[in-house]
């Protein structure tokens, strides 16, 4: 059965109707299509537009319609066109005459608009929740590791000491970043399109300040051709959701690395590992390699989105029924993802000493070396000349800065004293780094009560 039969004399092709329907995946949001009808009857009857009577059937008999969804007695028809067709329909046989007033003064067009919105409204509050347990996860971490010594690395190259709460808070500053603007896109979408009709608002006097405040915005959207056009907060929340995926895939691109034989700098727990089927000594890190995998999808996703619109002209066209299957995907993926890497993290080892002997063997505090020389007068880049020799002379010898005799250093350059072993001391690298935003101790606690405030703990 169809909405619009009225004016056609020949069945619709079954390939046509395959090809056109949207109900496999538009049945996503038959919560938000009936909560849309809901308020939108209650508004048509505050306006006198139908009888309260009329109202109360509609809205009883959608209740009813909901709670058949959820306890499984009613299932989507895939002779519906979509969602939107498959209960209004559903609501004409179960109430009769009253169901037939509920699309007064509504098109597909605003109701496809609204039930999408409320969607990724809904969705957006779920993503923020699970990227504040992310951030709470690397938090605790970040509070554990205040004093364990790592590499910091530039080129994938051994650079300058750290440690692991430094390190972690960098991935913490990144979904700090990724929730505020899934918060912006929340608010900046947040505004009702119901009421705007097929394109051109309607002949009824709806209340649509009423209707936007029912359903929870900050008020109605304010062109009626724009209201039943506009995708772009779909494209924000796909590219909040890619940067999203595109830290998510360096952390767990670090994850990898740091779990392999070579580093062992972490563990990945077995609950989150994967075996081999032909090596048995084999645990694989394919919980992490799947988030960096899956983040193409989430990239495609966006990249098709935006060819999809760019050559649409106004109002609505059925070019924009693509929209869904590509954020629905995108959103759950990126949800996935932030659950399964949350989890891994909570999981996971972490191999202090490990990390803290790769710092010591790999000249990270040569910096530090040509520092304390800069603060015995020596003008930088003479002390940058020094402090390379001193690194040779020890790769050449198979040893590292802090092994070198004081005579072995002064033979390189006088200047350097006793008191050389406690200014390149690993200890000493990272904890003179006070300044905020460094990895010393001092400055790092403080960071930490600022996430802590932040996440309101
Ligand atoms: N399934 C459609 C979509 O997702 C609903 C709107 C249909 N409107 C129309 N004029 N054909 O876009």
């Amino acid at each position: 059965m169809k909405l619009w039969g009225g004016r056609f004399t020949k069945e619709t092709n079954r390939l046509v109707h395959n090809f056109n329907a949207s109900i496999s995946f538009d049945q996503k949001f038959y919560r938000q299509d009936i909560r849309g009808s809901i308020a939108h009857v209650t508004m048509l009857a505050k306006q006198g537009i139908i009888s309260e009577t009329d109202r109360d059937t509609i809205i009883k008999g959608l209740e009813s319609i909901l709670s058949d969804i959820e306890n499984g007695t009613l299932y989507f028809s895939p002779e519906s066109e979509d969602i939107h067709s498959f209960i209004e329909q559903n609501l004409i046989e179960r109430v009769g005459e009253a169901g037939k007033r509920l699309h007064t003064g509504r098109s597909r067009n605003d109701q496809v608009a609204l039930d999408m919105k409320l969607y990724t409204r809904d969705e957006l509050d779920e993503i923020d929740g699970l990227l504040k347990n992310l951030l709470t996860s690397i938090l605790k971490v970040m509070e554990e590791h205040l004093e364990t010594y790592m590499p910091g690395f530039t080129h994938l190259q051994k650079a300058q000491p750290i440690t692991l709460a430094h390190h972690f808070g960098a991935y913490f500053e990144m979904f700090r970043r990724d929730r505020s603007r899934i918060c912006d896109i929340r608010s900046r979408m947040n505004l009702c399109p119901l009421g705007s009709g097929a394109l051109a608002g309607t002949t009824y006097p709806l209340d649509r300040d009423y209707t936007a405040s029912l359903l929870e915005f900050d008020g109605p959207t304010l062109n009626s051709m724009d209201s039943v056009s506009d995708r772009d907060y779909l494209i924000e929340l796909l590219s909040a959701l890619s940067t999203i995926m595109m830290h998510l895939s360096r952390f767990s691109e670090e994850i990898i690395i740091w779990n392999s034989n070579e580093y062992r700098f972490v563990e990945i727990d077995d609950s989150y590992s994967t075996g081999s089927s032909i090596m048995p000594q084999k645990k694989n890190p394919d919980i992490a390699e799947l988030v960096r995998g899956k983040t193409g999808r989430v990239y495609g996703a966006l990249m098709s989105l935006l060819t999809t619109m760019k050559g649409i002209p106004l109002a609505y066209n059925k070019d924009m029924q693509e929209d869904k299957e590509l954020s629905f995907d995108a959103i759950d993926t990126v949800k996935g993802c932030i659950t399964l890497f949350t989890g891994m993290i909570d999981t996971m080892k972490f191999n202090s000493s490990v990390m803290e002997t790769s710092a010591k063997n790999g000249f990270t505090n040569a910096t530090d070396a040509a520092d304390y020389l800069v603060n015995h007068g020596v003008p930088f880049r003479d002390a940058h000349g020094i402090v390379g020799q001193l690194v040779l002379f020890c790769i050449e010898k198979n040893i590292s800065l802090d092994d070198m005799s004081l005579k072995e250093f002064q033979a390189i350059s006088p200047v350097f004293e006793e008191d050389i072993y406690e200014a390149i001391r690993l200890k000493t690298c990272v904890e003179k780094r006070t300044t905020i935003g460094a990895p010393g101790k001092e400055a790092m606690s403080r960071v930490i009560e600022n996430c802590k405030e932040y996440l309101n703990l």
